[in-house]
């Protein structure tokens, strides 16, 4: 038995088993590589879902976590402290935004945006409009108000019941529309449906949503918590339609890999959640908000944003070429910057596929029901992304072993 396997076992015995995890522990990173406790090495391009922006063990991160850890954790909401009134600014500055509010994940960011929405009307006495409009196929998050707003069975069964949501076909304006009234507090959009298999939103949709919400006075709010900080190639995915929600929801790479959310709004929301109305003790603490920060400073610095538009033109390219090789497996790629799905037949077994991936050392996640998601740190290089694609032909050519039988 190696440490590895002995931990593993205890692992089956002793952790919730409500994730069905691969049979390996990873105990190290570096950049977009990664270790088991064997000593095996993968190539990460799944980043942790969209969160490891800088990769992993970046020293920048690394020594600001360790400074800051050093010199004050948590102090709770009943204080400033300084690290998170610098990363308020900060993602002000990069967002275009006035307001920031800080929690932990990004089903929280959700939540805190509906219940601005639905107190906005209640404190301009209109306490009639509590209704969201939600799209279907969409993925926003399983506290009981996120999940609500999840347009998917599969997450949403058993749990029910799920109220105050309507949801409509993604992309359909016209189903929006006749879905509008009074009693509607705001639509709630992915610019990318991220989990459900990185669909981008119609030319002209996100700027229809626009409309129809100022028409009825409703909010629109956008879930950036996957297309955020930078991962589409705009600091914001909404901007590259030119569109400006009301709220803005993140989380996953704003931290890099320590937990931290975000909503953002303007002055007009403000006053809408006066203290005592909303909060959370861990949110914005000055070890995540250092965290935040410094994944802010570099992705500035060091030109990440701009540099994910390039790699993900590459990579969008490297897709197109294995789609080519492969027009039996794969359907289709699409993506943007560095989030990108390659739907795969209905006849390849996805699961194994991501196996056989694992077992050849390149660690991708699915996407939908029948796509493989590559969502790489921002600091991954070209000749990573191509290691990563050779990789996963390889494993497409034993197509034997992925075709359902
Ligand atoms: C668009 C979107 N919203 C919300 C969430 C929920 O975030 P978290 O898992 O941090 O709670 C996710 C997670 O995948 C997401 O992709």
């Amino acid at each position: 038995m190696t440490e590895q396997s002995t931990l593993l076992s205890l692992a089956q015995r002793h952790l919730y088993p409500n994730y069905q995890q691969s049979p390996f522990i990873l105990c190290r990173g570096q950049g977009s590589q990664i270790w088991d406790m064997d000593g095996k090495r993968y190539l990460d391009l799944c980043a942790g879902i969209a969160v490891n922006t800088l990769g992993h063990a970046h020293p920048r991160l690394v020594s600001a976590i360790c400074e800051q850890a050093g010199q004050l954790m948590h102090v709770s909401n009943y204080f400033y402290n300084e690290p998170n009134v610098k990363l308020a600014i900060r993602l002000c500055e990069l967002s275009g935004y006035s307001r920031a509010f800080f929690c932990n994940s990004g089903t929280e960011a959700v939540e805190m945006s509906l219940k601005l929405a639905r107190r906005h009307f209640t404190s301009k006495k209109d306490s009639a409009r509590f209704r969201i409009i939600a799209f279907e196929n969409s993925f926003h998050g399983r506290t009981l108000g996120a999940l609500a707003a999840t347009g998917q069975a599969k997450y949403r069964d058993g749990f029910g019941p799920l109220l105050g949501v309507t949801h409509v076909p993604y992309g359909d304006a016209q189903a929006v529309r006749s879905n509008m009234a009074p009693d509607v507090a705001a639509i709630l959009v992915e610019p990318i449906q991220g989990e459900g298999g990185i669909i981008a939103a119609p030319e002209g949709f996100l700027q229809e949503l626009r409309r129809i919400a100022d028409e009825h006075g409703a909010l629109l709010i956008a879930d950036e918590v996957q297309t955020g900080i930078g991962r589409t190639g705009l600091f914001l995915a909404c901007g590259h339609s030119n569109v400006e929600p009301d709220i803005v929801a993140l989380a996953k790479g704003l931290g890099g890999g320590f937990p931290i959310g975000a909503v953002l709004c303007n002055e007009s929301l403000s006053a809408d959640l006066p203290p005592g109305s909303h909060g959370t003790t861990f949110g914005g603490n000055a070890l995540a908000s250092r965290a935040a920060l410094t994944v802010l400073d570099v992705l500035v610095e060091d030109d990440l944003i701009a540099a994910a538009r390039v790699k993900g033109e590459r990579l969008g390219r490297l897709l197109a070429e294995l789609n080519l090789k492969f027009p039996k497996q794969i359907v289709a790629s699409r993506g943007r910057g560095l989030l990108w799905a390659v739907e795969l037949d209905p006849s390849v077994d996805v699961s194994k596929v991501l196996e056989h991936c694992k077992n050849a050392g390149l660690l991708l996640t699915r996407a939908g029901s029948h796509a493989l998601r590559f969502s790489p740190s921002l600091t991954v290089s070209q000749s990573e992304l191509e290691e990563g694609v050779q990789l996963l032909a390889e494993v497409l050519k034993a197509e034997a072993l992925c075709v359902i039988c």
